[in-house]
Formats: C-alpha cells, sequence, structure tokens
C-alpha cells in the first residue's frame, strides 16, 4: 500500500510501516508524523502497526475503553427483565440482544488491545472508578417498557453515534463498528416494535409506554455529550478523523429522526419547547439539564454504585473460567510444541 506522502517498507521485524521522504532537516520522526498526517487527510485507516503520535493512540484507547465498558455495563438494566419478559418470544429476543451487547463489548476490547493495552487492564480500570462508561446506564428500567424505550432511543442514539465510526481512521475500531451498527439497527427496531405493541395496547399499557420515553427521553440526548463548545476532546478528534460530526450536530440528527417515530408511535416526546423549525429546516428542543449529567457522571446517579458492584462481582466470579481458558490454551501449545 502506497501512502500519498511515502512509501510503505519492511522494518526488522518483517512488518509494514509508513514512511516518508525526509529533507535532511528532519528528524525521522518528523517524517512518520508528516506521513500519519497524510494519510488521515487522504482518508486511509491508521492500523495498529503504523506509526501514530502517542496522543491519538491515548485517545482512541480512552474511547474505545469507553465504549466496551458501556456494552458490558448495558446489559445490566435489561439483563434485569429477562427473568420478567412478558412471553417467549419477547424473553429470547432480549436474551439475544443482552447477548449482543456482550459481543460488542468484547469486538471493542479486542480493538483496543491491538494498540498494546490489555483486556485486565482496562477492566481494571472500570472496577477502580478510573474510566468511565456512558452515564445512560446508570438509571434504572422500572418497568417491561423500558426495555422498548431503552432499544428505541439509547440504542437509537447509539447508532446516530456510532454509524460515522465506521468511516474512524483508525483501522481495527472502524471495522468492529460496521458489525455492532448491524446489530444495534436491530436492537433499535425490537424497540420500537415493543413500544408499538404497548401503545396501541390497554390504557394501562400506553402509559407504561408513555412513562417510560419521558424517564428516558432526556438521558438519551444527554449520550451524545456535552455542548460543542463545553466539550474537551471533539476538536482534535474531529481532526484526527476518530470523530466525524460534532456533539451538537449529532443530537439535532437524532432529534429530527425520532419526532415522527413519536408520532407513528402514537407517544409524546416530554419536551414542550420541541417544534418544527421552517428557517432550519430541523427541530428546535428544549434546554438539556447538564447539571444532571454531571451529577451522574460524577456518581450520583440512581444505579452507579449497583453497577460497578454488580460488574466487580460478575468478573470475581468469571475468575474460574479465565484461568481454565488459559490453562487449556497452554495445554494446546504444549501439544502443539510436541
Ligand atoms: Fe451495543
Ligand atoms: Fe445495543
Amino acid at each position: 500500500m502506497e501512502t500519498p506522502a511515502g512509501t510503505m517498507t519492511e522494518t526488522a521485524a518483517g512488518t509494514l510501516s509508513r514512511t516518508a521522504p525526509a529533507t535532511t532537516a528532519e528528524t525521522a520522526e518528523d517524517g512518520l508524523a508528516r506521513a500519519f498526517d497524510a494519510a488521515v487527510a487522504a482518508d486511509e485507516r491508521i492500523e495498529p502497526r503504523d506509526w501514530m503520535p502517542e496522543a491519538y493512540r491515548a485517545t482512541l484507547v480512552r474511547q474505545m475503553a469507553q465504549h466496551a465498558h458501556s456494552e458490558i455495563i448495558g446489559m445490566q438494566p435489561e439483563a434485569n427483565w429477562i427473568t420478567r419478559a412478558p412471553s417467549l418470544r419477547r424473553k429470547a429476543i432480549l436474551i439475544a440482544k443482552v447477548q449482543d451487547e456482550a459481543g460488542h463489548g468484547l469486538y471493542l476490547y479486542s480493538a483496543a488491545e491491538t494498540l498494546g493495552t490489555g483486556r485486565d487492564e482496562l477492566l481494571d480500570k472500570l472496577h477502580t472508578g478510573r474510566q468511565k462508561y456512558s452515564s445512560i446506564f446508570n438509571y434504572p428500567t422500572l418497568t417491561w417498557a423500558d426495555v422498548g424505550a431503552i432499544g428505541w432511543l439509547v440504542d437509537g442514539a447509539a447508532i446516530t453515534n456510532q454509524v460515522p465510526l465506521c468511516r474512524c481512521s483508525y483501522g481495527p475500531y472502524a471495522r468492529a463498528m460496521v458489525r455492532i451498527c448491524k446489530e444495534e439497527s436491530f436492537h433499535q427496531r425490537q424497540g420500537y416494535e415493543l413500544l408499538l405493541a404497548l401503545s396501541g395496547g390497554t390504557p394501562a399499557q400506553h402509559a407504561m409506554a408513555q412513562d417510560a420515553v419521558d424517564r428516558w427521553w432526556w438521558p438519551s440526548l444527554m449520550m451524545f455529550g456535552p455542548p460543542d463548545d463545553a466539550s474537551a476532546h471533539s476538536a482534535q478528534s474531529m481532526a484526527w478523523k476518530i470523530k466525524r460530526h460534532s456533539n451538537d450536530e449529532l443530537r439535532q440528527r437524532f432529534v429530527d429522526i425520532c419526532v415522527p417515530q413519536a408520532e407513528a408511535l402514537g407517544l409524546t416526546l416530554p419536551d414542550p419547547d420541541l417544534r418544527w423549525n421552517e428557517e432550519r429546516g430541523r427541530h428546535d428542543f428544549g434546554a438539556i439539564d447538564w447539571t444532571e449529567f454531571q451529577q451522574v457522571l460524577k456518581g450520583n446517579g440512581p444505579c452507579n454504585e449497583q453497577r460497578i458492584t454488580q460488574r466487580r462481582r460478575a468478573h470475581e466470579e468469571g475468575a474460574w473460567v479465565r484461568e481454565a481458558a488459559a490453562a487449556y490454551a497452554a495445554k494446546r501449545e504444549e501439544v502443539t510444541a510436541s
């Protein structure tokens, strides 16, 4: 593969790395940095063995880790309803969805491993509060309708955020996102279908669906992160093409998608300021309560403590599986070597 600024060469390790024609004044690192910038500018993918700035690597590890943590912590609020799903069909769908989320976590931890950060290290950071997961999962699932609202709104917001990540400049992350997004579309669809059934059911079922949407609407808007002018990492991530659109742009896109869907569901979005703006060709919507967001982020949400305690317990209880897998792998290696 050619890079616009230079060529690919064989290194001592036998792998390909980017190089760029160097002028006499510049260091080898300057040349590599120039090749990296050129590859990003040309919309090429950066691969694990390519040279990359340390800050790019650190940003990716932080983002992928937070994303992976969100996938596995996100299993908890919905798993809460598996034993109480109202039919065999609903139970089968919900189990499949929760398993998908575990799979998403695995793809993403694997993608982070390509940057030299092991899964153990990332999980340890999650368990000790040094890395975060999406604050949306610190809200409780109070009724069966919450499973529908999560699918429609939370998975829906996740898709809006994640489809552009399929074009992220880092190859392993972009490729993981392709499959994740396909599965997220199914999740969004099942949530919508569940709410449609409830909304068209008895008055009590309709009220349950409306109540769930009332509680999940604002937290799902917060999933896009702080407004652009208050977002610490946005500008650099966009320059590196890790991120393709700003938080506010994605949030607006999500609102515009949801309004006609809510109408089709026969449900109301809980925002008196929500209206079509003819001039902008988009919907205006009310102010988000960022104080609530900051509080949940700080650990003061309704379920922060419960989620992390449960995660630590699951990790401890799974120790024997990890040990067995490692022993099995060592044994196979022995057999192959002999
Ligand atoms: Fe997921
Ligand atoms: Fe999902």
